[in-house]
């Protein structure tokens, strides 16, 4: 756990029983402790505190919730204030908030400044240093001119474990800014190493123009991979990054629309031939974020896909195989990744440009003629779906009763994902015309495919297959030994959910998604709330933990925003096939809901023991009731063990 994490700490070194009691007279009763509300006024007390859990709740009044909603209410204060008491209590040390926050911006600028540096060395190198003579032989055999090298900064990662590492750090940049900025890596038996050596260096840059990441093309055969390219940190996001935007910006907003290619070489050659509004997607799909860069300068899309991907996009679509693919083929497919989705969700027009098979861009741009010829393929690119159909139809024999069968059930699946009504039967229309069937045939069929087909069947059979991977990863409850009344007995169960949120924000937003009220941490729930305002804004399926870790940093308390650090940290998710996630994000909000209402079970009967003992009927058949409020949810939470899946309760 990261020392920094204030919350955990303060919760385990405060009791609950000492905040209420500043405010509140109580009186042991058991475990249990009980007072006069202060949140309503009553005579006999029914204002209950559980030190085993952390929390209060009142009979009377119905309110309840831990130490920090506790004196929130009690001396109206925010967050920040109640953090601020309970720190002083516990004797936790407290970063002021705004120097956090600065700091993190500081430490992220530095890094970028490291990969600037870094450009600016390998750039160098590739100019004037003989060993890089392969490397100079090497761009101008790619048809790389000297302007296009400076354009872009090309340069040479040296065949040297150290020498930029030596570089930096004589710079005043430390190992661990180094590593942090993907530009060394950690050997696991202690030390670094620089990341890319003996390759071909492509400086990545956001849309700013900040350098964030390297691109690094092997230069010999055989040496792999082809690509290496920046880690995942926190200033480089793949996902989130088109190679050559900012440099091609004006020209997208003069042009209209934008092109987007699969490589970087191919990006760097467009420019050379003029065609300056081409950028690139870094290994990966096209996804919401690109989107919503684009759309604030074009309306237009056109993707240029590798020919191979666009001819056998119908062949992989729906299989399962192309569950793996899907991160790195921009393929029109269904469901929440596909281009479908993007474009519907962004409002961008997408059109497929397709060149002759086995031809790169930058092959297509460098030969004589290539440029106009690739100016006449993009203004013929198809949009989206009609380039669907013709791949569709190409594939079956269109003739034959059995292929216009199979041609329209696999179109259907396309236009199931078509918000546009308007849309929906213009694409009716056309795929009838085109099989030559009635066009009712193909709204039936569409229509066939919203119920039988759901995501829901086929998540089943996947689930099976790979319930190993979903059994794992049950967070233990950090506590130290000989710490007084843990106060976060809840916190596994919270926490354990909490995190699948975080890893898979798009849980926010499927059917039987949790509810705030589920996390009776405040620390939680606030954490809970802000993911699933950061996943209602615009690009859904394509968050990941570090844009939600943005976004809680920008919103957050510094403390909730460590708080939820550790929780990435700590928790080792493991990879979830997509179709398993609903029946994961169920399992997990049963097993909380589960204990909370275990914990309010427990919490009536104690009320009950107390009233029974005072011999007062009435108070008792209250709680009774009370008491079985949710006892009907008990049946929901204990379903029939399946025959299928392995069950994972305890
Ligand atoms: P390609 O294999 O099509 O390479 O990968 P390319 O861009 O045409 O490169 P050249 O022409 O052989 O030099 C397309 C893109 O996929 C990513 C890179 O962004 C690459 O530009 N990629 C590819 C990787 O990230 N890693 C790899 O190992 C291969
Ligand atoms: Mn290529």
């Amino acid at each position: 756990m990261p020392d920094n994490d204030v919350i955990t700490e303060i919760k385990h070194r405060v009791s609950i029983e000492d905040v209420v009691g500043e405010t509140v007279k109580l009186a042991r009763a058991g475990r249990n402790l009980k007072g006069l509300c202060p949140f309503h006024t009553e005579k006999t007390p029914s204002f209950v505190v559980y030190p085993n859990d952390g929390s209060y709740h009142c009979f009377g009044c119905g309110q309840s919730g831990d130490a920090f909603t506790f004196l929130m209410k009690t001396d109206s204060l925010d967050f920040r204030g109640a953090l601020e008491r309970l720190a002083g209590k516990a004797g936790v040390e407290l970063k002021p908030r705004d120097d956090q926050a600065a700091a993190v911006d500081r430490a992220k600028e530095r890094l970028k400044e490291a990969c600037a540096a870094a450009a600016a060395f390998y750039h160098n190198l590739l100019r004037n240093n003989p060993a890089a003579n392969k490397a100079r032989a090497y761009v101008e055999k790619r048809g790389l001119t000297p302007s296009t090298l400076e354009t872009f900064q090309i340069g040479f990662g040296p065949d040297s474990w150290d020498a930029l590492s030596n570089y930096l750090l004589g710079k005043g940049y430390t190992s661990q800014e180094l590593i942090d900025a993907g530009l060394v890596s950690e050997r696991e038996e202690g030390g670094h190493y620089d990341r890319f050596r003996n390759r071909l260096l492509f400086p990545i840059r956001d849309h700013k123009g900040a350098i964030v990441g390297f691109g690094a093309r092997a230069l010999d055969e055989g040496q792999q991979p082809k690509y290496l390219n920046s880690p995942q940190s926190v200033i480089f996001d793949k996902s989130s990054i088109l190679y050559g935007l900012d440099m091609a910006r004006q020209h997208i907003q003069r042009a209209g629309h934008v092109v987007i290619v699969e490589g970087y070489m191919d990006v760097v050659v467009a420019h050379q031939a003029a065609q300056n509004n081409v950028v690139g997607t870094i290994g990966t799909a096209l996804t919401d974020r690109h989107a919503e860069l684009l759309k604030r300068v074009a309306r237009r899309i056109v993707l240029c896909l590798d020919p191979d991907t666009a001819g056998d996009l119908a062949a992989l679509k729906g299989s399962e195989v192309l569950q793996e693919h899907a991160e790195r083929l921009a393929v029109p497919i269904r469901g929440e990744r596909g281009l479908l989705g993007v474009e519907r969700r962004s409002e961008l027009e997408i059109r497929i440009m397709q060149l002759p098979r086995g031809t790169d861009p930058d092959e297509l741009l460098l030969a004589a003629g290539g440029p106009e010829q690739w100016a006449s393929l993009r203004d013929g690119a198809l949009p989206l779906l009609d380039h669907v159909i013709g791949v569709v139809t190409g594939k079956y024999d269109i003739k034959t009763a059995r292929g216009k069968s199979e041609a329209v059930q696999e179109l259907a699946l396309f236009i199931r994902e078509l918000g546009d009504p308007v849309q929906r039967a213009h694409y009716e229309q056309r795929i009838a015309s085109v099989i030559r069937v009635p066009e009712e045939s193909v709204q039936e069929a569409v229509k066939r495919g919203r119920v039988g087909q759901g995501r829901g069947d086929k998540g089943r059979s996947q689930y099976a297959g790979h319930q190993n991977t979903l059994t794992d990863a049950q967070p233990s409850t950090p506590r130290q030994s000989g710490q007084p009344s843990p106060i976060d007995l809840n916190a596994p169960a919270e926490e354990h959910l909490l995190c699948l949120v975080v890893k898979y924000p798009q849980v926010t937003w499927m059917a039987g998604a949790p509810m705030p009220e589920d996390f009776t941490r405040l620390e939680n729930r606030l954490i809970y709330e802000t993911v699933t305002s950061a996943a209602s804004e615009a690009d859904k399926s394509e968050l990941q933990v570090e844009a939600i870790l943005d976004a809680a940093r920008q919103t957050l308390d510094p403390a909730l925003v460590a708080h939820l650090e550790r929780l990435v940290v700590r928790s080792i998710e493991p990879d979830l096939f997509r179709f398993a996630l609903p029946f994961e994000l169920e399992t997990r909000i049963k097993r909380l809901r589960q204990h909370n209402d275990q914990m309010w079970l427990q919490q009536c009967q104690f009320m009950i023991r107390e009233a029974e003992e005072t011999g007062d009927k009435e108070t008792v058949e209250k709680l009774m009731q009370l008491s079985i409020r949710p006892l009907s949810r008990f049946r929901y939470y204990d379903p029939k063990p399946s025959t299928v899946f392995k069950d994972s309760r305890d």
